[in-house]
Order: structure tokens, then C-alpha cells, then sequence
């Protein structure tokens, strides 16, 4: 089949990556790609959120199946707009897709379903919030209602973090409509794990756990950044917290989506607080992560075309599926400036060697091909992951890989995994 994959960023790549070891796919296009995605097919120039044209790509070029990277397409519809027009597409439609891009909706759906998660309370304005914030003790947590690019979750420890909150969301109206409505909720105070599952509607198969470093520096120090790395699976997510997930979380959120009449399908990313051994969800998002899809997708020894192809059908019943017993890590090199400004167009060195690595892939997240040479084109230029039968093992075979490549400014966290490591009792 012609696939068509919407994205240009890391997580976009390791997706095109898994679809090119199908048997069942002949072509792979990318909207719109980077220079990793084009080693596996053809970009074309076309936004992730330029509905209209990629609809006409579609039918234009007889796409069998095209597979969603990030949030803001299938929020504004993109699998609606696909399905119209008779067109087979990976991802929950605009109304599921609400789970991540409406945190009002999200948080009144799992109240209705008795899904654990924080309490909160709704406000719609400033005097409102001021009314519930005088009644608080610190930490609590302001969240804004729509899609912020992961900057719109305020902890607040003290009254500077509060007025900040609101100067930025009322004041400076940072968020914009995104605003429109605001949440405050519980502090959890626990360590955070992600699970995932691809579902087909009422149906899923769980895919590995995994451990995002959302800090730009060790320790999680420094501004956050859309995630400098990842290690999957988290020994976090031991089997009876996985097994709480499906019972108390998966499980009753694919009924009541049915029941509420927008069957839930695509990735189902679960972003979870354990505390005291329960899982509580955070966020859910209606994708895959970035980095995490870098680390998961390795692990998936089945077919990836037709795990998808048949969660858009509905047709778990008759799958099989079976996930590789290994860790994988994935270290995200950046560049010099990001989470802020950075320059672009640097040359990287050492990918060549790097092709063919046996348990190592070099994810290309921010890089475009000119004249035979990779230059860097963003913020998070690599993700470097690799597999290994031990965690330890894993993230010392990333790092070596990681030696080998170089940009002017490439900067990258030395303690992906650790945590990882101090949970399994190895440090
Ligand atoms: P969210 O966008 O809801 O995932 O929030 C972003 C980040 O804020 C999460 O990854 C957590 O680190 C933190 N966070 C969000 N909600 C809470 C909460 N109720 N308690 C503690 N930390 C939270
Ligand atoms: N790495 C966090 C996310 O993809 O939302």
C-alpha cells in the first residue's frame, strides 16, 4: 500500500522508519518530513495542518493509509476531513481527539467514568480563579483548557509561581482562546510514567511504557523543552501498575467513549502520576509522544502497517502482536540555544557511519538534506536510541552512538535513563 505520514519531527521519523520494514507497504510520503524521513520515501511540502492539501495529495496520489504524527491535524479534524472523502486514515476523529486538545473535556469525561485522576475545579476567569485560589494551600496546579505546546500547566509552590499563572493566562493572555477555560487541580505528588495503547475503537493492544525527560539540563534542571529523551519500558510501570491502567483506566475510557457516541481510535498516550502504587492520569494525548515514539516503536516486533491498517478497521480480533523484551533509550542532541532561540544550518558529522548500526537508529527530528550533507533545520536536531537486553547496557550504547556525531552547539542530557537505573536498584 502508499502510505502517507503527517509530521516532520522526530517522532515522524521513527514512525516512516517502522512502516518501511512492512512488507505490506510499497511507498512512504511525508508531509512534510525531514531529512530521515526522505531515506524511506518521498517528502512533499505540505503542512501537518494544511488540511485541504493534504486531502487532495490523498486522493491525487490513491494513499491507502495515512498515519497522524501530531496533535493540532487530528484536534482541527483531519481524520473527519480524511474519512469524508472516503479516505483510510490512522487517529481519532475531531470529537475523540478532544481528550487531548479539551482538558475541561478530558477532566469531566473521567469524572463521569470514575477514571482516577486529580480534583479539580473549573473556572471560566480571573475573579473566578482568585475566588477558589485565596481557599488553597500551596502546591496546587493551574492548567489552562486547550492545546499550549506543553507550556500551559502552571505547578504552583509559592505566590510568585501563582501571580505569575495568572499574569501570563489573564493578564498577558498568553494562551488565548486556549484560555477560555482553566482548570485547578490537585497537586500529585508522585514519579510520572506514560503508557500507550493503539486502540481500534473498542479494542487495544498495550505498547511498552516509557519515561520522558521533559528538562532541558540533568537533573531536571532548566526550562522545560518538548522532551530531551526517553527509555522505554519504565520500571515504574510494573505489571500491577500496568494492570491498574487497563482495568481503571483504558478499559472504562474505550467504553464511555463509545457510550458518549466517539468510539476512541489511534494511539492512546496515558500521561501518568504513580503514587503510592495507583496510577492517576495527568493528560491523555491522542498520539504518539515525541521522543517516546523513538523508543517504543523499536520495541514492536510485529507489523506496524498492519497493527495500524487494522486498528482503523476495527479488526483487533484477529491480530497478532508481539513486543521485543529489550530496553530501548533514546538521547535527543539539540541545539545550542534550545528550549530558546537557536541558529540553524549547521552541519552534521557522523551519520554515514552510523546507517547501518545493528540496535542503533539515528532518528532525524530537526534536519534537512542539501547537497549531499545533513544540516541541523531545528530545535531538537537527533534522537540516537538504541537497544539492549539491560537498561544499563542500552544507555551506554545510545552515549557511544552519541559520541560519534557532531554539530557546532550540539547539546544533549548525560542521565537519560538514570532514574530508570536508581528504580531497578543497578545505581
Ligand atoms: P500536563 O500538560 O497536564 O501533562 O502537565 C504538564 C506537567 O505538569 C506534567 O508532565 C507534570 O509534570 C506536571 N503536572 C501536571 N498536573 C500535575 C498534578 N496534578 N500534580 C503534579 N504535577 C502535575
Ligand atoms: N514528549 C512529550 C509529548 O510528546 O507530549
Amino acid at each position: 500500500m502508499k502510505v502517507l505520514v503527517v509530521g516532520s519531527g522526530g517522532r515522524e521519523h521513527s514512525i516512516v522508519w517502522k512502516l518501511s520494514q512492512s512488507p505490506l507497504v510499497e511507498k512512504i510520503y511525508t508531509a512534510s518530513g525531514n531529512g530521515g524521513t526522505r531515506i524511506h520515501g518521498e517528502n512533499i511540502p505540505i503542512d501537518s495542518d494544511d488540511i485541504d492539501s493534504l486531502v487532495d495529495f490523498a486522493k491525487k496520489n490513491e494513499i491507502d493509509l495515512t498515519v497522524v504524527g501530531p496533535e493540532l491535524p487530528l484536534v482541527k479534524g483531519i481524520v473527519d476531513r480524511f474519512s469524508e472523502s472516503g479516505l483510510k486514515i490512522f487517529g481519532p476523529t475531531q470529537k475523540a481527539a478532544m481528550l487531548e486538545g479539551s482538558k475541561v473535556f478530558a477532566k469531566i469525561f473521567m469524572k463521569k467514568y470514575d477514571i482516577p485522576t486529580s480534583d479539580f475545579v473549573i473556572v471560566k476567569n480571573k475573579e473566578e480563579a482568585l475566588e477558589i485560589i485565596k481557599n488553597k494551600k500551596y502546591p496546587y496546579v493551574i492548567k489552562v483548557d486547550g492545546l499550549a505546546a506543553g507550556k500551559g500547566a502552571f505547578i504552583i509552590f509559592s505566590d510568585e509561581d501563582c501571580n505569575n499563572a495568572i499574569s501570563q493566562i489573564w493578564d498577558q493572555k498568553v494562551f488565548d482562546e486556549a484560555a477560555n477555560k482553566v482548570i485547578i487541580e490537585e497537586y500529585l505528588d508522585g514519579e510520572e510514567v506514560s503508557v500507550f495503547a493503539v486502540c481500534d475503537g473498542e479494542r487495544y493492544v498495550l505498547l511498552p511504557s516509557a519515561q520522558d525527560h521533559k528538562r532541558v539540563y540533568d537533573n531536571d534542571k532548566g526550562p522545560n523543552t518538548g522532551g530531551m529523551g526517553a527509555y522505554s519500558p519504565s520500571p515504574l510501570a510494573t505489571e500491577n501498575i500496568l494492570k491498574k491502567v487497563e482495568e481503571k483506566i483504558i478499559k472504562p475510557l474505550l467504553k464511555g467513549m463509545i457510550k458518549e457516541g466517539i468510539p476512541y481510535k489511534g494511539v492512546l498516550y496515558c500521561g501518568l502520576m504513580v503514587l503510592d502504587d495507583e496510577p492517576f492520569v495527568l493528560e491523555f494525548n491522542c498520539r504518539f509522544g515525541d521522543p517516546e515514539a523513538q523508543v517504543i516503536l523499536p520495541l514492536i516486533e510485529s507489523d506496524f502497517a498492519e497493527l495500524i491498517s487494522k486498528a482503523v478497521d476495527g479488526r483487533f480480533e484477529d491480530l497478532t502482536f508481539n513486543l521485543s523484551d529489550k530496553y530501548a533509550v533514546c538521547v535527543v542532541l539539540a541545539s545550542q540555544g534550545y528550549p530558546g532561540s537557536y541558529r540553524k544550518g549547521f552541519k552534521i558529522y557522523g551519520l554515514k557511519e552510523l546507517a547501518n548500526i545493528k540496535d542503533g537508529y539515528i532518528f532525524h527530528a530537526a534536519t534537512r538534506y542539501e547537497n549531499g550533507e545533513y544540516l541541523t533545520n531545528g530545535g531538537r536536531v537527533l534522537g540516537v536510541t538504541a537497544l539492549d537486553v539491560t537498561l544499563k547496557d542500552a544507555i551506554e550504547k545510545a552515549y557511544k552512538l552519541v559520541e560519534k556525531i557532531h554539530f557546532e552547539g550540539m547539546h544533549y542530557r548525560k542521565d537519560i535513563g538514570v532514574k530508570g537505573l536508581k528504580r531497578l536498584g543497578v545505581i
